[in-house]
């Protein structure tokens, strides 16, 4: 059983790479941050407030239909889960549900915020992605024109820096870096790029096992 922790910052470019790893290696892959947003959008539509525990709570429990709700990926819901994450007992409902999902046979790939340190501690390979918060703003950017929006670069900074400082400083499972994870930066580089530098790292982890 191989199980891959692909932690970092919103647009960091994690999503893409868990996937990209999850082909490579065969495995399947689970976007966690799916799971937030589901709490986010449920509270939402239930007409509670995300940063009150009681509601939060109660939309732990959403349909699993939610979860391919194209509604999820918005920005709006992005910053909606990131402030239902806080809550601690909304971290333990979802924690056995990703533990469940990396303990299948043959292992799994799972990317989020917390997987290194808190999910799979025991992971067999661990990367931890990020990006400059201005390359992160630019692929937003970049990604909502080419949907045909019209996105404002000041405010996509703002939205991930707040994101950026509230996944951090949260009180339970902040963002950090998981001891043994090696440092992916894509600042720079092009996603094929990035790909291939995380396969070799990945490789390297689980060689030196
Ligand atoms: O990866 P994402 O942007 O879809 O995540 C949305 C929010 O969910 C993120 O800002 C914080 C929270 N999250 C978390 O706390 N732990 C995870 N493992 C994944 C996401």
């Amino acid at each position: 059983m191989t199980i891959i922790a692909v932690d970092g910052p919103a647009a960091s470019g994690k999503g893409t790479i868990a996937r990209a790893l999850a082909r490579h290696y065969g495995l399947p892959c689970l976007d966690t941050g799916l799971l937030y947003r589901a709490v986010g959008l449920s509270v939402l539509k239930a007409g509670g407030d995300p940063d009150h525990e009681a509601d939060a709570l109660a939309a732990c429990d959403f349909d699993a239909p939610l979860l391919d709700d194209p509604a999820l990926r918005s920005e709006a819901v992005g910053s909606l889960a990131s402030r239902v994450s806080v809550h601690p007992g909304v971290r333990q409902a979802l924690v056995q549900r990703q533990r469940d999902f990396a303990t299948q046979p043959g292992g799994a790939i799972l990317d989020g915020r917390d997987i290194g340190t808190v999910i799979a501690p025991d992971a067999d390979a661990k990367i931890f992605v990020t990006a400059s918060v201005h390359v992160r703003a630019r692929r937003r950017y970049d990604d909502a024109l080419a949907h045909g929006g019209h996105p404002d670069m000041d405010s996509l900074i703002a939205d991930i820096q707040a994101r950026d400082t509230r996944d951090m400083s949260r009180d339970h499972a902040p963002l950090r870096m998981a001891d043994g994870a090696d440092l992916l930066d894509t600042s720079d580089l092009t996603i094929e790029a990035a790909i291939r530098q995380a396969i070799a790292l990945v490789d390297a982890q689980l060689e030196g096992r």
